[in-house]
This record gives C-alpha cells, structure tokens and sequence, in this order.
C-alpha cells in the first residue's frame, strides 16, 4: 500500500522545484567556503578523491534514504520517524533521528550564519573598490580585521539569522522557488568566470595538480583515516545536507510521483559540480600569490578578493559574486532551521511565524559562541593533524560534520534497511524489486554503515582523544 498522507506544510509544486530547492538547501557555504579550506588543511587531490567516492557510495544512498523517510511519513523529522517507527512495530526511541537532527541544525546554523555574516560584509568591501589592486598581505589583514571585531562579525550574523527568519515564516516554497531557479545559475555562471580568471594566472596547472592529483608523500605524515577519511565523511554529509533532516523534510514535500533515484542524482551531481569549480577557482590563486593553502576558515575570503583585485571588471564580478553566495547560504540556511519549525508547528501548535522566530533566536544565541571565537575566546587546538585556531567554531564544525551528521546518516541507515520492511522502501522508492534497487539497498544495508562505522573506529582509535586537547 503507498502511504496516502499529505503533508500538513503543503507541497512541491513540481519535481523539478523540490530537485532546485534541495540543490538550494545542498549548494552553499559548504562548497564555495569550507569544501576549498578542508582540502587545503587534508592534502590536497587524496582528499578530494576520498571525498568523492564518499559522496557516490555513501551520500547519494544516505540521500535517497532521507528523502524516502520523510516522504513517507510526511512531517516535522521528528514526528515522521515515531510514525514509521509504529508503522513497522519498532521503538519510539528511533524518534531521536529527528532530535539529533534539530540539535546539529542549530548548532550548524549558528556558525553558518557568522560565516554567511562574513559574505555580507565582503559584498560591500569588494563593492566599495576595497581590493583593487590588493595582493596576499593586504587582503589578509582585511580579513583579520574584519573577524577580530566582534561587533561587526554580530551585526552581520544577526542580519543574516533574520533574512533566513523571514523567508522560513513565509513557508520555504514561495521566496525559494525564484531564488534558486534564476540565482543558482548565475553563481554558477560566475564560478566559470572565476575558473577563466584562475586559468590566466601563472600557477593554474599547480593549482589543479593539487586539487586532483593525490600525492602520498604529503600524507606521509597524516594518518588516513583521523585525518582524510572522516574529514572527507563530513564533508560529503555537510554538502549534501544530509544526516539531519534537512533533506527529508523537503523529501516531505515531495510528491508520490516524482523518482527518488533521479532527484538524488541530480542533486548531487550538481553539488559536486559547485564544490569543483569552486576548487579550480581557488587554488590557482592560492599558488600565484603565495598564500597558504592551509590557510584554515579564512581562506576564500582572503584569496578571491585578490583575483576581483586584479582582473577587469573585477568589482563588478566581485560583488556578484558575494551577493549569489551570500543566496546560495540563505537558501541554505532555511533548510537548517525547517525541520525545527514544523516540530514546533506540529506539536507546539505555533504559528509559523512564531515558531521560526523562536528557532532563529535560539540559533542567534548560540552564534554568539562563534562570534567570539574568532576574537576574545579564539583558542588553539590541533585536530586530524590540523591546527585549529578557533576554538568553539572549530568544535562545533567537528563535533556536528565529523560526528552528529555521519550519526544521524548511519541511523537513517540502519533504519530504512535494517528495521524498515522492504516492501515500504521498494514501494517508496518506485522503483520494484529491479537492479537497481537491489543496488540501493545493498550500498544503505553494507557499504554505508560499514563505511561510517569503520571510518568512526579508527579514527577514534587514532585519536585516542589525546591529539585533542588544548596546546
Ligand atoms: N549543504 C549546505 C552547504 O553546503 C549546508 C546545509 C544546509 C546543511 N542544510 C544542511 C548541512 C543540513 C548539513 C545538514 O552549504
């Protein structure tokens, strides 16, 4: 029997606004931001093919599990997996899949909404002229000062907490649909003139030889697993938006018509797309001028705005550029905050409005932690062979990538495959009992969990929570 619910939050208007909305919630900070700073912290090209074969064995089948979830059940997280679970007979204790979930997307968006603060105020720097003729040094000092200030780095992150308020209180269907049907191509329009701006530049093939030529010698010092495989696990989950909820609450929306398979596809495809561009673009630059491609949360801050900086018309494509990823992040950001807002929908019996102001409050909070980290509380520890110098903001980008994300994915895993029946996901999924569902659930029955899990142990071991502490 396919499940006949309909979601209380209404629904897609078409397949392909629930694939643009997903990749609006997938492409983000995570790509343009934090993809191009974990490869220049993990080594380069082994990174990126690790990261990459995390995504296609584990991700895309994770993904389509999320999505089957919450398509089934058809409410907040939360409420969906109590639902499945009394539907199959399991415990209620599966429920805290959804409560994971909220937690990570707080703690996520809290930091999120600094780093989308940061894109903010670069719109108006690159905007005023600021880089223009800017080399490394310059650009940062620029960087520094605008992160050692913590008011402005609050004034930012409140802004951009409200932006993200006000279009999850209108319901994420409306504002988004325009977004990221006509702003997602033009950020991608703008990545190519940058991957054309990094081709002119001197140390362009350096730059590709270090993103996708793995070199072992530079691992020597790094172990595989602590230091590449459960970065890269993170990564993948980050990206995707997978492993907390985000993506089944659009998977929620979803409708019984549209294939899974291909939507994920989709999806990810053009995630992955974004993340190497944006790659390309980079470390050309990083080379060229000499900057440090370990250069940790700061680093597209400080190597784009030279190339806007040096090629023509480069305040014009510096600006655009800021404001279609400060899009991408808002788009993002509203995907963190939805499953926390139809829980409080659902069961607080708040109005939308209400409940998205509370959400964005408590996640205001919370950033205040990272605000501080980059100045007053900024302190050091050395994590996966990396050191890091911001203190809670790196904690808690660990604690919720490398950690409550792979969690809630293996969960999600383990309870579509594991205790889920399988005439529900073959149902769900549409697509029978072909090869292709056998492939699917083979990768979400074994190589998935067995992935996070053996990646989790060993890392684990290697850290030997002593390599964590503070120096
Ligand atoms: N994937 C987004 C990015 O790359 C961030 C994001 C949105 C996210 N929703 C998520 C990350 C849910 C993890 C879980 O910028």
């Amino acid at each position: 029997m396919i499940s006949k619910r309909s979601s209380v939050h209404g629904q897609w208007s078409s397949r392909w606004v629930f694939i643009l909305a997903a990749t609006g919630s997938a492409v983000g900070l995570g790509n343009i931001w934090r993809f191009p700073y974990l490869v220049g912290e993990n080594g380069g090209g082994a990174f990126v093919l690790v990261y990459l074969i995390c995504v296609v064995l584990v991700g895309v089948p994770i993904m389509m599990a999320e999505i089957l979830l919450g398509r089934r059940g058809r409410q907040s997280p939360i409420n969906t997996m109590s639902i499945l679970a009394a539907e199959e007979g399991l415990s209620q204790y599966w429920q805290l899949i959804g409560w994971m979930g909220v937690i990570a997307g707080f703690i996520i968006l809290s930091y999120y909404s600094v780093i989308a603060g940061w894109t903010l105020a670069y719109i108006f720097r690159t905007g005023a002229g600021a880089f223009i003729g800017a080399d490394g040094g310059f650009s940062k000092n620029m960087f520094t000062e605008l992160v050692s200030d913590p008011e402005k780095l609050l004034a930012w992150h409140t802004i951009f907490i409200v932006m993200s308020v006000v279009i999850v209180s209108r319901g994420v269907k409306g504002g988004l649909e325009i977004a990221v049907k006509f702003l997602m191509p033009a950020l991608l329009i703008l990545l190519l003139v940058m991957v054309g701006y990094a081709m002119s530049t001197e140390k362009f093939l350096e730059g590709i030889t270090y993103l996708f030529v793995p070199d072992f010698e530079r691992l020597a010092d790094k172990n595989f697993f602590a230091d590449i495989l459960l970065p890269a696990l993170g990564q993948a989950f980050f990206s995707l938006s997978i492993g907390m909820g985000a993506i089944m609450i659009y998977g929620s929306y979803l409708s019984q018509k549209s294939s899974i398979t291909f939507n994920c596809f989709t999806i990810a495809i053009a995630d992955t797309s974004v993340a190497m561009l944006a790659g390309i673009a980079i470390f050309p630059i990083v080379f060229t001028y000499g900057l440090e491609p370990a250069g940790g949360p700061g680093l597209i801050f400080i190597t784009l705005p030279i190339a806007f900086g040096q090629m023509p018309f480069g305040t014009l494509f510096g600006t655009l550029f800021f404001i279609l990823l400060l899009f991408a992040a808002w788009t993002s950001a509203i995907s963190l905050l939805e499953p926390a807002v139809t829980w409080l929908i659902e069961n607080k019996n708040m109005s939308r409005i209400k409940a998205s102001t509370f959400a964005g409050v408590i996640a205001w909070t919370l950033g205040l932690v990272t605000v501080l980290s980059f100045n007053h509380w900024a302190f050091s520890f050395s994590f996966a062979g990396v050191d890091k110098e911001n203190g809670f903001f790196d904690i808690f980008d660990i604690l919720t990538s490398n950690i409550l994300l792979p969690i809630g994915g293996l969960l999600i895993a383990i309870f579509a495959v594991w205790r889920m029946s399988r005439k529900s996901t073959a149902e769900e999924l549409g697509l029978g009992d072909n090869i292709s569902y056998r492939a699917w659930r083979f990768s979400v029955r074994y190589v998935a969990p067995f992935g996070v899990i053996v990646i989790f142990l060993n890392a684990i071991g290697v850290f030997k929570l002593l390599g964590f502490v503070e120096q």
